[in-house]
């Protein structure tokens, strides 16, 4: 492997769960598609929020409500400089992107009439599809799928064919969570765009990798969670174009989303807050604005290149093992490696890594469309992160070698 800049064995010290056994052996953590580890940096945020300001906030006029408000608010600015989101107010607070996805197909369903179509590509998590099941249920709108290919990437010239001028709403990952293609987002917005839809993204697996530029790309709606990129769960933040937030209906009602309210008649708060009701999780968000300095710290071009040698590395000698075949084979893909070995029920080959200490996923990936598509019950999948490094590939690489002799 070429060397970068990283220092990989620096980086690991941040993070205590990395150097934990299981099973009595080291842990080898390959699920960080699932959910990325926590650096001691997080923790100490999440440990000093609550020992020292722990508050609710815009609500109190003491001490302690003001330094959290200012804290979480301090965040907000963070999410939005990241993401260089051209106001603070389109970024909005969530418990993950299923909670994002959710806000904006309930709100178009005060847009939307009989008829009108929704195209959603055919390498979507659930959760971005479901909801605009949902959706297309409650509003007589049709949904389209956007076909992939064997290599796992979207066929373009049909994407051309289904865009018309019904289509309202295009809605699409940036990396695919089970193959980690790497779609081709600028294209999908701007030929929407042309078509006069808008576009959702899901940006839950590309924020670990990539830093998005919700002003570049032009995108009306991208939305992350905080636990995928070295976060705490349960927040995350959806990214609206002011005019598009404006349009939509809050989600939900409640305390804080209001401006006035009498039992004739409720006015809503201006943005963010009219999609913002409740106590939300005001630890998360703060320890999410820690998570985004700990990565920008390191750098995102520097996370890119090593993730790509590590993916190379680990798909050149994952390939060396007989009978293996990796799903997901796009020109342009991020370190997500979805294989199985012929003849070999995923999830056994799972719980034989798990014993010697090795995580992975095992199963459908919350992805089932595309297991249809390649006719198979799911797939074992290692996922990798900054902080992984070959040794861990070649010891996933015995594992499987392990596997396959236990169980051929
Ligand atoms: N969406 C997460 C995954 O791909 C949970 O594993």
């Amino acid at each position: 492997m070429e060397t970068t800049t990283l220092d990989i064995q620096k980086i690991r010290i941040d993070f205590p769960i990395l150097s934990r056994k299981v099973n009595g052996k080291p842990l080898v953590y390959l699920d960080n598609a699932a959910t990325s580890q926590t650096p001691q940096q997080v923790i100490d945020a999440i440990v000093d929020y609550y020992s020292n300001y722990n508050a609710n906030i815009h609500r109190g006029v003491h001490a302690l409500s003001q330094e959290a408000t200012d804290k979480y608010e301090a965040a907000r600015h963070k999410i939005q400089k990241h993401f260089n989101a051209a106001k603070s107010h389109e970024i909005i607070f969530t418990s993950g992107t299923t909670h994002g996805i959710n806000m904006v197909a309930s709100g178009f369903s005060t847009l939307l009439k009989k008829g009108d179509e929704l195209l959603v590509s055919a390498m979507e998590h659930h959760s971005n599809i479901v909801p605009w099941q949902m959706l297309a249920e409650r509003t007589g709108a049709i949904l389209k799928v956007i076909p992939m290919n064997i290599e796992g990437e979207l066929m373009m010239d049909a994407y051309d064919k289904l865009l018309s001028n019904k289509t309202r709403l295009v809605f699409c990952n940036h990396i695919s969570n089970a193959l980690g293609t790497i779609n081709p987002i600028e294209e999908i917005i701007e030929k929407a765009h042309s078509a006069g839809a808008a576009v959702l993204i899901d940006g839950a697996q590309a924020a670990p990798h990539i830093k998005a530029d919700m002003q570049q790309l032009d995108v009306d709606f991208y939305t992350v969670s905080a636990h995928k990129m070295c976060g705490p769960t349960g927040v995350g933040m959806l990214y609206g174009k002011e005019e598009w937030l404006n349009k939509l209906p809050p989600y939900q009602g409640g305390g804080e989303m209001i401006a006035e309210v009498t039992f004739e008649k409720t006015t809503y708060a201006d943005l963010p807050h009219k999609f913002e009701a409740g106590t939300p999780n005001i630890c998360g968000g703060i320890a999410f604005g820690t998570a985004l300095d700990y990565m920008n710290n390191i750098g995102f071009d520097a996370i890119a290149a090593y993730e790509h040698e590590l993916l190379q590395y680990a798909t050149r000698r994952l390939l060396e093992i007989e009978g293996l075949k990796i799903y997901g084979t796009a020109k342009s893909k991020t370190s997500v490696l979805s294989f199985n070995i012929e003849g070999i029920h995923p999830y056994d080959i799972g719980t034989i890594l798990d014993k010697l200490g090795i995580a992975v996923r095992t199963g459908h990936h919350c992805a089932q469309p595309i297991m249809d598509f390649y006719k198979i019950p799911g797939t074992v999948r290692a996922s990798f992160c900054f902080y992984n490094t070959e040794e861990e590939v070649d010891v996933l690489v015995s594992g499987v070698r392990r596997a396959v002799a236990m169980l051929q």
